[in-house]
C-alpha cells in the first residue's frame, strides 16, 4: 500500500494521526497541543528517490511563465512541498504570493547595514500575508465537502477567509472584537459576503467562543490552529530564498501576534534545509508590541510557560494576549538562534513612517520589524555585513486611520513621545488646506524647490 503523503504530528506529545482524523478544533486528543503537517516520505527517501533540489528549483521558476492559474500562485507553484490535497484541481487560488522583495537603501544606510530587504506580504490579493495560508486551508475545506468556514480574527484573517470562501462558493462566519479592528479590514469581510459578528470581547475571547462553536456545528475552523494554514504560510520562506539565489539571509524579522507566521516560516526554512535546497536557516526574530508581549515575557522568564496578558496596542492586528502557536514560535526562535523582543507604540509608529518615506507603506503591525531591527543593531546582535529581511505583513491601506493620526499628530499622547518628539516631527507630513491658487500652492513649498 502507498504511504500517505502527509500526516499530522502533535507538536506537544508527538502523536501522529491521518489528515482525516483531526478534531474540529485541531487540538490533540492526547495532550491538547497543536498539530503540524509532516511528510514522512522525505525522511525515508534517500539516494535517487529523494526529491532533487536542483530540479525543484528549476521547476518552480519555470512555472512563473506558465499560463495555468495554479502555477501563477506563489503558494501552489511550490506544490511539491505541500501535498495536502487529494487533487490540486481542488485548490482555490486568487494568484496569491509571488510578492516582491524590496531593497531598503535608505533604512540600510541609516542603520549601517549593507543588505536590508523587505518582503512585502501586503501585496497579496486581500492585502496581507494571510492569503498564502488561506488558499491552502480553505482548499482543504472545499475538498472535504464543507459548506461553512469560520475564523476569529483581528481583521486580516477574516478578510482573506471571506474572499477565498466567496471564490469557492462557501459561506463564511467571522468573529471579530467589536471596535478593535481597522475599518478597512471590516469593510473587506462585509464586501466578500461573510456573516460578520462583532463581539464584545477581545481576539482571544472570539477564538475561545469559536472553538466551542465548531464542536457543535459542521463548520470548518480556519484560524491558524489549523495546521494547513501554516503550509501555505511557509511558502514566502521559499520565495525569499529563491529571490536571493537560494542564499539564505542572516536574519529574518517577523511581527508576532498569534505566532503562527513565525512558526510557519521557521518550518519552511527547516524543510528547505532537510531537502537540500539551502544550507542553513536564517536567525528568525519575533517582534511584539510592548502592550501585547506575552512571548517576550516568557523568554525573559527563561522560557517559562506562556502567561496570557491583557493586550493593548494600536497595532490592532497583533493585539493578542494568548497566542495559540507560542510553542511552535519558541522552537523556531531557538532552533534558528534568533531573538524575541518588543517595541513601544512610538517606536513602531516612527518605523512605519520611515518605511512610508521610502515608498513602502505597510500596516502598523508590520512596522514593528524595522523598530525591532534598530534595537537588535544597537545591541550588537546584527552585524553591518549581514543580510536582513523584514517581513511586512499587511498593506498600508488596511489601517489609514493610524497613518493619518500619526501625520496629524493625534495618534500618540505626550507621555509616549518623550525623547522622540523631534524625530516624529521630521517625519510628519500632514495634509494642508490651501487656497486654490498657484501662488498659495507654491508658497507651501517655501523654497524647497531650490
Ligand atoms: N501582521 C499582521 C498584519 C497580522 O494581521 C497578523 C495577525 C500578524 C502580523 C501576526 O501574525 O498571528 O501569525 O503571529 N493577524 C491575525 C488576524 C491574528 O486575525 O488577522 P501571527
Amino acid at each position: 500500500m502507498n504511504e500517505p503523503l502527509f500526516r499530522l504530528r502533535c507538536f506537544g506529545c508527538g502523536t501522529c494521526i491521518t489528515g482525516s482524523e483531526g478534531k474540529p478544533d485541531f487540538r490533540c486528543s492526547e495532550c491538547g497541543d497543536l498539530y503540524e503537517v509532516e511528510y514522512p516520505g522525505w525522511k525515508s527517501r534517500k539516494g535517487p528517490d529523494r526529491p532533487n533540489a536542483g530540479a525543484l528549483k528549476w521547476l518552480w521558476r519555470e512555472r512563473r511563465c506558465s499560463s495555468e492559474a495554479l502555477d501563477h500562485s506563489g503558494v501552489w507553484r511550490f506544490r511539491e512541498v505541500l501535498p495536502i490535497l487529494e487533487s490540486f484541481g481542488n485548490a482555490v487560488t486568487l494568484r496569491e504570493g509571488n510578492t516582491p522583495l524590496y531593497h531598503l537603501p535608505r533604512a540600510a544606510k541609516a542603520l549601517g547595514i549593507d543588505q536590508l530587504f523587505a518582503k512585502h506580504q501586503g501585496m497579496n490579493p486581500t492585502g496581507s500575508f494571510k492569503d498564502t495560508g488561506m488558499t491552502a486551508a480553505l482548499s482543504v475545506a472545499k475538498e472535504r465537502g464543507f459548506t461553512w468556514v469560520a475564523c476569529a480574527s483581528t481583521g486580516n484573517t477574516s478578510a482573506a477567509m471571506a474572499a477565498y470562501a466567496a471564490r469557492a462558493g462557501l459561506r463564511s462566519l467571522v468573529l471579530i472584537p467589536e471596535g478593535k479592528i481597522a475599518w478597512g479590514k471590516l469593510a473587506q469581510s462585509m464586501d466578500y459576503g461573510a456573516v460578520t459578528c462583532q463581539l464584545q470581547t477581545d481576539f482571544d475571547g472570539c477564538l475561545r467562543l469559536l472553538t466551542q462553536i465548531v464542536k457543535q456545528a459542521h463548520i470548518y475552523l480556519l484560524n491558524s490552529v489549523n495546521p494547513y494554514r501554516l503550509e501555505g504560510q511557509k511558502t514566502p520562506a521559499f520565495e525569499i530564498a529563491e529571490a536571493l539565489d537560494w542564499n539564505v539571509p542572516d536574519h529574518l524579522i517577523v511581527p508576532g501576534g498569534n505566532l503562527a507566521n513565525s512558526s510557519a516560516l521557521g518550518k519552511g526554512f527547516r524543510e528547505m534545509v532537510e531537502l537540500g535546497l539551502v544550507a542553513r536557516m536564517p536567525k528568525i526574530t519575533v517582534v511584539q508590541a510592548q502592550g501585547a508581549n506575552p512571548l517576550v515575557r516568557s523568554f525573559a522568564a527563561g522560557n517559562a510557560p506562556l502567561e496570557p496578558v491583557e493586550a493593548h496596542t494600536r497595532a490592532t492586528a497583533i493585539r493578542i494576549g494568548n497566542p495559540a502557536s507560542w510553542r511552535k514560535a519558541t522552537k523556531t526562535i531557538q532552533d534558528s538562534g534568533g531573538w524575541c523582543l518588543d517595541v513601544t507604540e512610538a517606536e513602531f509608529a516612527i518605523a512605519k513612517a520611515e518605511l512610508g518615506a521610502e515608498g513602502l507603506g505597510c500596516e502598523p503591525a508590520s512596522a514593528v520589524t524595522l523598530a525591532g531591527l534598530k534595537k537588535l543593531k544597537a545591541q550588537g546582535k546584527v552585524a553591518s555585513s549581514e543580510t536582513v529581511v523584514l517581513l511586512l505583513t499587511g498593506h498600508t491601506l488596511k489601517d489609514a486611520d493610524f497613518t493619518i493620526g500619526f501625520h496629524r499628530g493625534t495618534l500618540l499622547d505626550a507621555a509616549e513621545t518623550v525623547g522622540v518628539e523631534q524625530e516624529i516631527q521630521k517625519l510628519q507630513r500632514n495634509a494642508q488646506v490651501v487656497e486654490a491658487s498657484v501662488d498659495a500652492v507654491l508658497a507651501t513649498l517655501k523654497g524647497d524647490l531650490g
